[in-house]
């Protein structure tokens, strides 16, 4: 046992859980995990706990764990309140709370002074009617839970769609938010410590297709500093609201006016995944530095360029990219399905060409 070795429960056990794992044992800590089922990403790098196999499996990561963290925003803030009257859970339950409702995160966003598209509420079908007079056209329909990838969502273009809109998204509470036309997508990624220790990563820039990330750039180029503080100041104000503990996502339009912050996740994020080999400390090692009290890594970037394409679907010829100098592999040992997230390249270089060189061999990976 090294001296600050910790028991870190991770309630999930898909690819972010079995990435925090695999950051966080270099430091000598222990892992656990509650899932599905044995068969999850991050099954076989810790003590497995599945909802199937007794009643008492949460029970016994608790028990197990001298902290515990999560993989989604969708966890219960209930179970988060329950868990942390006898064990830390970082984030807390603040963080949750305000990150799994699109409602009260757009309000948060508000009340601290950070733009965002206009937004209404919507519980029913004559509410969205007056939503889209208020907010105009084209406008996004959202469920205010559960999405992710863009699922949950609609756009409404003309007044003729409202009605397939609701069905669309299940009759379901939902937002209505104004279309925002933005130049690029960007995202920042922050990690507070309990110490009150801030640190940040560049802004980086994210590109999807159908609803889902497929190439992020990093750092995102073309960004005075000026914009950086911007995010960051926006990054500082959530974290101190929500006594945030961990790392935090925002994700944001780029548009003419400058940001617009679009939603904020309270955990690790497929846009940082580019930070394994791209920055000087991975996300996933700052926030396991961050749930168990050691100081944080440093944000920067090892080299000028670098970025990340997701494998989606499919894996593809993967073998040609463990040929590629500049390539790394990361596989989440998932089976094959149309839309689903299977693992990520990361490349690293030390200029323009070399990134746009690397990026065309990986073109197969890209739509
Ligand atoms: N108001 C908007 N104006 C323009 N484009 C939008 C708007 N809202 C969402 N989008 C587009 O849809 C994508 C997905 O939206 P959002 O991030 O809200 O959903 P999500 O399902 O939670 O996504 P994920 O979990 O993949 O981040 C955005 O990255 C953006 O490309
Ligand atoms: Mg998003």
């Amino acid at each position: 046992m090294t001296p600050f070795s910790r028991r870190v429960g991770v309630l999930g056990a898909g690819q972010l859980g079995r990435m925090l794992a695999m950051a966080g044992y270099p430091l000598g800590h222990k892992f656990g995990f509650y899932g599905l089922s044995h068969d999850e990403p991050a099954a076989m790098l810790g003590h497995m706990h599945t909802e199937n196999d007794d009643t008492r499996d949460l029970q016994n990561l608790v028990e197990f764990a001298d902290v515990i963290t999560y993989e989604s925003e969708n966890t219960s803030v209930e179970l988060v309140k329950n868990i942390s009257q006898t064990t830390p859970v970082y984030p807390g339950a603040d963080s949750l709370y305000y990150s799994q409702h699109r409602l009260r995160e757009k309000n948060l966003f508000s009340d601290l002074g950070i733009p965002c598209a206009p937004y209404a509420l919507v519980e029913n079908l004559a509410q969205l009617e007056q939503a889209v007079t208020k907010i105009g056209l084209p406008a996004v329909l959202k469920t205010t839970t559960e999405g992710y990838d863009g699922k949950g969502q609609f756009v409404i273009k003309s007044a003729d769609q409202i009605h397939q809109a609701w069905l669309s998204i299940g009759q379901r509470e939902a937002i209505l938010e104004g279309f925002v036309t933005f130049k690029r997508e960007l995202s920042i990624i922050a990690v507070r410590n309990a110490n009150n220790e801030h640190v940040y990563y560049p802004l980086v820039e994210n590109q999807h297709h159908e609803g889902i990330l497929r190439l992020t750039l990093a750092p995102a180029q073309q960004i005075n500093s000026a914009i950086q503080q911007q995010a960051e100041q926006y990054m500082q104000k959530l974290l101190d609201k929500m006594n945030h503990v961990g790392v935090l996502t925002l994700e944001l339009f780029e548009t003419e006016a400058g940001l617009v912050a679009n939603e904020m996740a309270p955990r690790v994020h497929n846009s940082g995944h580019w930070t394994m080999e791209g920055a000087q400390t991975s996300q996933f090692e700052n926030h396991i530095r961050a749930i168990t009290g050691l100081p944080l890594g440093a944000t920067a970037p090892r080299q000028p360029f670098a970025a990340m394409v997701n494998i989606i679907g499919q894996h593809g010829d993967i073998q040609a990219v463990l040929k590629m100098p500049n390539a790394f592999l990361h596989l989440y040992d998932k089976a094959e399905r149309a839309g689903r997230k299977l693992g990520h390249i990361n490349v690293v270089a030390n200029s323009e060409t070399e990134l746009q060189t690397a990026l065309h061999q990986l073109k197969a990976w890209m739509p």
